[in-house]
């Protein structure tokens, strides 16, 4: 198993060019399976996770490769409706493939995706929608078995989830587009990676209002067709660099990016005192002092990000004086808690609830990596840290990050990959 031996202390400096979202790029697969001509999608990021869903869909019989940052896939031979078990397991996303094929193939078999580290997470409201458009669903031997109505169609409704959920509106509007007559979605999430798929639908021939409200009306059509799309760029990776400069009294520059899609995470930076300056596609963090104390809480979109919230945390440790972290979205949320401890922070949960009394420094220790996005947080903190931290279990960082140790040695990080079996 691969793990990085990190030395720190560095300053985090320089110039990182952003990828394509995963959390964009994950849905925007899943909806290739609606097109009945080839589609292309370019800007996408090389990482395990779509690495993955391109195995389910291409185990479907569709034809679909990568190369470099462009996928192409063509449906014509698809041959199965079928989503096992050992691909589902090691992804959640891998759900997004029961609106498309239920609603263009009539049929799908999709293995449930389960609990994960940061919570049960279920996909009960996906299922009630897809039972609100008229399917028929079981839950049998761990699988998700759906059909059609008479007919083959999904029939249009009107639904509104009972809470704000990312996956299941993707979901949902995949399988409105080819529904029979009109869908009103209402508490859609507003994610700007839901409204890259929304808008990539609408290039596929899907009548879709409201892209970016809470409710949607998706007027179903006949057939979607192929197109040529690009992933809009990754906020959280672009976040997560910027967050090394507030960290190391750093200056971050990161490119191909829209300072647009993390209005939330700016002004918080800006309130841990870092300057941030912004053009058309690219933002720039410069740190000079020790970072203020923040108070956050995690929101749907256009709230703060629960994946940034990781992050923000690393930098609070260092900061001067208390801040306090509420997470709303996940139950368990705070692993990363014990870990940036044992790097030398000060901080105490209670609940939802995480108090971070600021330190003057990280030390650095062996630690481990616990969910995507807190092992970011992790190899920041080592960074930032003076001495050598061995950082385990990393194939969550690869799960969600292109080329991570490139970028990071490009912003001054000393990291070296090490195979823990040598
Ligand atoms: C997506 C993102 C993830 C991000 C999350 C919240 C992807 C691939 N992943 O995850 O990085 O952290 O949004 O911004 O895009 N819930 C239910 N029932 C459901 C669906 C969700 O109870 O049917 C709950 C979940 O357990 C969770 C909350 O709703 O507590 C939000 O989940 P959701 O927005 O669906 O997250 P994901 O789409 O899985």
């Amino acid at each position: 198993m691969d793990q990085f031996l990190i030395t720190g202390s560095s300053r985090i400096a320089g110039e990182v060019t952003i990828s394509g979202a995963k959390n964009a790029a994950l849905p925007l697969l899943a909806a290739m399976i609606l097109a009945e001509t080839p589609t292309t999608l370019h800007n996408v990021p090389s990482l395990q996770d779509v690495t993955t869903l391109i195995k389910l869909i291409g185990g479907m019989g569709i034809r679909i490769q990568k190369q470099d940052d462009t996928v192409t896939c063509d449906t014509k031979n698809i041959d199965n409706f079928y989503a096992p078990y050992d691909l589902v397991k090691t992804m959640r996303a891998s759900i997004l493939v029961l609106g498309p094929l239920l609603a263009r193939f009539g049929e799908a078999e999709v293995s449930l995706p389960g609990g994960c580290a940061i919570g049960s997470r279920p996909v009960d409201q996906h299922l009630k929608a897809f039972e609100a458009m008229g399917a028929e669903i079981s839950v049998e031997n761990g699988y998700v078995k759906a059909h059609a109505p008479k007919g083959g169609k999904l029939i249009g409704c009107n639904f509104s989830f009972d809470m704000v959920t990312v996956g299941g509106t993707e979901n949902v509007i995949m399988a409105a587009a080819l529904a029979k007559g009109t869908t009103v979605l209402g508490n859609c999430a507003l994610e700007p990676e839901v409204v890259d798929l929304a808008d990539m639908l609408v290039a596929m021939g899907a009548k879709i209002s409201g892209i970016g409200t809470a409710t949607m009306i998706i007027e179903g059509v006949e057939r979607l067709y192929g197109c040529e799309y690009s992933v809009v760029p990754d906020r959280i990776e672009t976040g997560s660099y910027l967050a090394g400069a507030l960290m190391t009294r750093g200056d971050v520059l990161a490119k191909n990016t829209s300072a647009l899609l993390l209005i939330p995470v700016l002004e918080k930076f800006e309130a841990m005192g870092a300057m941030i300056t912004t053009g058309e596609d690219w933002i720039r963090a410069q740190m000079t002092e020790r970072p203020n104390p923040v108070d956050i809480r995690t929101q749907p979109h256009p709230g703060f990000p629960t994946d940034m919230q990781a992050q923000l945390m690393a930098i609070s440790c260092l900061a001067d004086g208390t801040s306090t972290f509420i997470e709303n979205i996940f139950e368990n949320r705070f692993m990363h808690v014990p870990e940036l401890n044992r790097l030398g922070a000060s901080i105490k949960i209670d609940g939802h609830t995480a108090v971070v009394r600021g330190v003057e420094c990280f030390t650095a220790a062996p630690v481990m990596a616990t969910d995507l996005r807190a092992s970011m947080s992790l190899v920041m903190a080592a960074a930032a840290a003076e001495g050598e931290s061995l950082i385990d279990r990393i194939y969550h960082i690869d799960r969600g990050y292109e080329d991570v140790e490139n970028k990071l040695r490009a912003l001054g990080v000393n990291i070296e990959r090490i195979n823990s079996n040598d």
